[in-house]
């Protein structure tokens, strides 16, 4: 279906619970998040529901999300019903990883065909720094199960001024022997805790690495190449250069809540709803679809919600 701005909407972006077994300082807030009643959150087949009713508006690909969407029990079960209903074309999960050598080959047979991994620093200390506690030995499991498992890999990187800004080069490498996208994401306004003097524009990142070639741009992503490297270099830059008349997504939280733009406050109730219901509720979600967002480095979201209950 198309919005109001003439942008084909075909991409779904599903939180499926806003709980994480990390909690990254620029995503959730520091006193980390009240578990919900069973009853608050959307149940299975609701989010199944809502994935049909969506397909039938030409929505194709789905990313299920979190918080981390690998601490959700029946995640496993959610992906396979979703393989099977007609329309759906690709389904990616987006993960912090640590939990991945459990569940690899179970969401590979359900059908998951990309996964992207979170990884701010190749250094165990700041890994633990950032995620609040987290091991970054996990993480690098989570990505090597992966790749043995033969997902499409791609590595999410946020660069943060004064804390990670030194490692460029060296995250950029993994892509020199695996065939895996890195790609480098700039800080967006969303907690207290990481401020605007943090931000590094993509244009900054791109400067600390020469011998670096353009390719053609891979959806919202820029993207690049290492020179001999098996993999590539993507940037996202939602602050410094909002790609927003690219934009082809909308987003479903885990409590039932259809977000027509990631940054804008608007949301739509879609829960205890009948299938038809439902649908005409997305398709007013992707109607409402605002033309952009006005974030810049001195700017916060709009959004009432931490990353974390939205998912990216
Ligand atoms: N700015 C940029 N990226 C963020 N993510 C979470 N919070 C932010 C933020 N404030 C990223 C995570 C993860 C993905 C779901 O979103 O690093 O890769
Ligand atoms: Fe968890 Fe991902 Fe948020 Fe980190 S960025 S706290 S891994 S949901």
């Amino acid at each position: 279906m198309t919005d109001s701005f003439g942008r084909e909407i075909t991409y779904m972006r599903i939180s499926v619970t806003d709980l994480c077994n990390l909690r990254c300082r620029y995503c959730m807030p520091a006193e980390g998040v009240v578990k919900k009643n069973h009853d608050d959150i959307m149940s299975e087949d609701e989010i199944i529901n809502a994935i049909e009713a969506a397909s039938e508006l030409g929505i194709s690909k789905i990313r299920f999300t979190g918080g981390e969407p690998l601490v959700k029990k029946n995640i496993v079960s959610i992906c396979r019903r979703t393989s099977e209903i007609p329309g759906i074309k690709e389904i990616c999960i987006t993960t912090n990883g640590i939990l991945l050598p459990n569940f690899a080959d179970s969401l590979r047979l359900a059908g998951v065909e990309r996964v992207n991994i979170s990884l701010d620093t190749l250094r165990p200390e700041r890994y633990s720094y950032i995620t609040r506690g987290g091991s970054l030995n996990d993480a690098v499991k989570g990505i090597e199960s992966a790749i043995r498992t033969g997902f499409r890999v791609k590595i999410n990187a946020v660069i943060i001024g004064g804390f990670n800004d030194d490692e460029i080069s060296g995250l950029a490498g993994l892509t020199m022997n695996d065939d895996i996208d890195i790609r480098f994401i700039e800080l967006m306004p969303m907690t207290e805790t990481v401020t605007a003097g943090n931000f590094v524009a993509s244009r900054k990142i791109l400067d600390v690495l020469p011998d670096i070639e353009p390719l053609e741009s891979d959806g919202v992503a820029e993207m690049y190449r290492l020179k001999n490297a098996r993999g590539r270099i993507g940037f996202i830059s939602p602050v410094s250069d909002s790609f927003c008349q690219k934009c082809n997504r909308i987003r479903l939280t885990a409590d039932g809540y259809l977000k027509p733009c990631l940054h804008s406050a608007a949301e739509i109730f879609i829960r205890h709803k009948s299938r038809e219901e439902m649908k005409n509720l997305i398709a007013d979600a992707i109607i409402s679809k605002p033309e952009r967002h006005m974030l810049n480095e001195n700017y916060h979201t709009d959004s009432l919600r931490t990353m974390n209950r939205i998912g990216g």
